[in-house]
Parts: structure tokens; sequence; C-alpha cells
């Protein structure tokens, strides 16, 4: 296909001035006739589309139209200026004295999204629940309200270390115990979790850094998903079910991950929320945990081979003899190529997050080049958004 007129510019996206423009110069863009004759945009930069996830950029329109979006979206300045604007305000409150239970209602009001989408799996069935980064404790909110026998433990940075204050009601605190702690000391057998002896039914696997403003070293995150795993792997019960928040990119170490969750689970979806469509993760809802004990030590093994890696390893993400490409492999054999089968896999289980996260980031967009349309509160509450920066 021959670039039209509208698609020479398009890598300059301040130039658009309607999101109709947008939509023109992605369906040009994203076309696989031209990809196939022109080859990828020098513009899309290796953080947001890295030589693993290639194939699958080729194999998705949904996944092309997104890394389309996402880009035009970064360069905008209007958007820019957004999100400039959010920032001031988040880093405002996060040095008033007193702690907003906005973020805690957010996390509650995701919980109950998720829940509806997966036909009411977490209404009154819970028993025991493991809340890895429980605070502010909306999650754990929902759950002892809607599951009225339900007990939690959680574990969660202390605000001293950083974390966020837990927020849990005092009544709901008489049903649920934490840890302030470190997740990846309890992963790696520094520090000792009380467990109910079957394990527990439910894990959430919610943990992320939230350092508001300062840059998050790459092995670090990456190693407390890791680390999330084995604990959900080590403390499940048979039968159990993993909620484990995941990024929805198929980059190596993510595709790997999934692989394991195919493995140990009888069912597996990645849930996107609408309220937070426009972040780059999803929800894996993992049921029907069902790993014997060959499987479960090996797992065991080799995500302590990953957590040591990631301890160590230094440079940068996209380092040759490092990074996230030299992981050690969790799944199948080092080396081995990506069978056909995992490919449509992988798409079929994002493909949804995909087309949701497209949509909600387009509708942004269009508010921001045309500030009169008002964006639907739900959809604006991101507490930090990583879309723009396409960190990996
Ligand atoms: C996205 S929030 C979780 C929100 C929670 N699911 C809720 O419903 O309120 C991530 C939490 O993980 C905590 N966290 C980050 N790193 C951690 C670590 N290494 N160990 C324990 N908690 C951690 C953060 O302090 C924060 O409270």
């Amino acid at each position: 296909m021959e670039p039209t007129q509208a698609t020479a510019a398009v890598a300059i996206s301040e130039h658009f001035a309607t999101i109709a423009d947008v939509d023109e110069a992605i369906r040009a863009n994203a076309a696989i006739e031209r990809i196939q004759s022109q080859g990828i945009p020098e513009y899309i930069a290796p953080r947001r589309l890295t030589a693993f996830e290639k194939p699958f950029f080729e194999r998705s329109l949904e996944l092309r139209q997104l890394i389309f979006m996402k880009h035009f979206y970064s360069e905008s300045d209007a958007v820019t200026q957004i999100f400039q604007r959010e920032h001031e305000r988040n880093r405002i409150a996060a040095k008033s004295e007193k702690v907003p239970r906005k973020y805690l209602d957010s996390f509650r009001k995701t919980f109950r999204d998720l829940n509806d989408e997966c036909n009411n799996a977490f209404g009154y069935k819970v028993r025991w629940f493991l809340d890895l980064g429980c605070a502010p404790g909306g999650f754990a909110t929902w759950l002892l309200r809607n599951n009225k026998k339900a007990r939690g433990t959680g574990i969660t940075l202390s605000s001293g270390s950083g974390g966020l204050q837990f927020q849990l009601d005092a009544k709901l605190r008489e049903r649920f115990w934490v840890y302030f702690d470190d997740v990846c000391r309890f992963a790696m057998g520094q520090a000792i979790l009380g467990t109910p002896g079957r394990g527990f039914d439910l894990v959430l696997a919610n943990a992320s850094i939230m350092l508001g403003g300062d840059v998050v070293p790459w092995n670090q995150s990456v190693r407390l998903t890791h680390a999330q795993l084995l604990m959900a792997v080590q403390h499940l019960a048979p039968n159990g079910t993993l909620v484990m928040s995941l990024k929805a990119r198929p980059l190596h170490w993510i595709v790997d991950i999934v692989e394991v969750l195919r493995d140990l689970f009888t069912s597996v979806v990645a849930v996107k929320p609408q309220s937070q469509a426009r972040r780059s993760f999803v929800y894996m809802v993992c049921r029907g945990f069902r790993a014997d004990v060959g499987s479960k030590g090996r797992y065991i093994l080799r995500l302590r081979e990953c957590l040591e890696y990631l301890n160590n390893i230094t440079g940068p993400i996209d380092a040759p003899s490092g990074g996230t490409e030299n992981i050690p492999r969790l799944h199948g054999v080092e080396g081995e190529a990506l069978a056909d089968e995992s490919y449509q896999y992988v798409i079929g289980l994002f493909r949804n997050a995909w087309i949701r996260q497209y949509s909600a980031i387009r509708l942004h967009y269009e508010s921001a080049l045309q500030p009169s349309k008002p964006v639907d509160p739900e959809l604006d509450s991101s507490t930090s958004e990583d879309v723009a920066a396409g960190s990996q």
C-alpha cells in the first residue's frame, strides 16, 4: 500500500489536530501490507517494541494499533500537559499529612469490576486469602465485605520503607493479619509466613513499586513479579485461585510466566477492569491450581534462580549479556523457539485487553485534543500512568 498524504508525517504527532487525524494515521501505519513493504518505522523505539515482540506485532492487528496509538499519544504536547498537571496533583496529595482514601476506594472498585467480569468468582466463597502488597487495602475491603466468613493475611511494605499506608477499616482488620515487610524476603525464605494447613484458596499478587515520580530499577520490579509468583506456587491450596497483575506485553519474560500459569492452572484469563483501562497491565485470573509435587518443586527452584539473577544483575534492561532476555527460563528449555501455537495463545489471551486499552487511550487523547470534551472520571483514575513512559 502506498503512503497517503495523511500518513506522510505521522511520526510528528503534535501535528494531529483531531482524533480523526490520529485514526487515519493508525489505520495507514498499522496495515500489515505497509509493515511488510516498508518495515517497522524507526520512531517505534525498541523500548516500545522489543525484538521478541516483533512476531506478535506482525501477527496481531490489535497489538499494532495499540503500539502506534501509544506512540502518538506519548508524543502529543496536549497529552504531556495533562500528565504534568496530574503528576503535580499526585505529588501534592502524597505530601499532604492526611492520606486520602481515594486510592483505597479506587482499588476496591477495581476489584468489584474484576469480580463482575469473572461472573462473581470472588463473592461468598472465599475462605482464606493471601494479599501481597495489600496497602491501601481496597481488594481486602471488597473481599472481607463480600465474604463474611473470609479471613485474610497480607504482606505490604511499611510506610517507613516507602510503602503505601494501610487503611483497612478497624472492623475488617479483626479478620485480617498484616506483615509489614518485603514480599521478596518471604519468597527467599528470609521471613516466615503463617499459613492455613491446606494453603490459601486465593492469592492476590498486586504488589508493585510505587515511588511517585522516581524511576524504579527494572530488575527490582521484574523481581517483585517473580517473587509473587513464587509465593503463589508455594502457598496456594489445591484448586486455588491466583489473581496476578502482569504487564500486557508479549515480552520474553512475560510470555515465560504466561506459559507457567497455563501449565499450573486449569483456566487462565486476562482481565482489564475499565477503571484501569489506560494502563499497560492486566489481571491474570488463574483458577484451578493443579501443580503436582514434582512440578511445584521444579518451579520453586527455577523461580529462586530468577530471583537470584534479578538481585545480582546490573546494567540496562536490554543489555545483550544481561537484561530481561537472559532471565533464566521458567518453562521449557533455554533457547527453545516459541511454538506457533504459543503465539496464537498469547495473542488470544491479551487481545481484549489491547482493544480496551486502545479505546481508553483514544478517548483520553480525544479529550486532550478537544478540552471541551470531558473524560469519564472512572476512566481517568490511574494513579501513575505508564503508557506514555512506554516502560518495559
Ligand atoms: C498497587 S498497590 C496494591 C493495592 C492493593 N491491592 C489494594 O487493593 O489496595 C501496591 C502495593 O505494593 C506495596 N509494595 C511494593 N513493593 C513491595 C514489596 N517488595 N513488598 C511488599 N509490598 C510491596 C506498595 O507499598 C503498595 O502498597
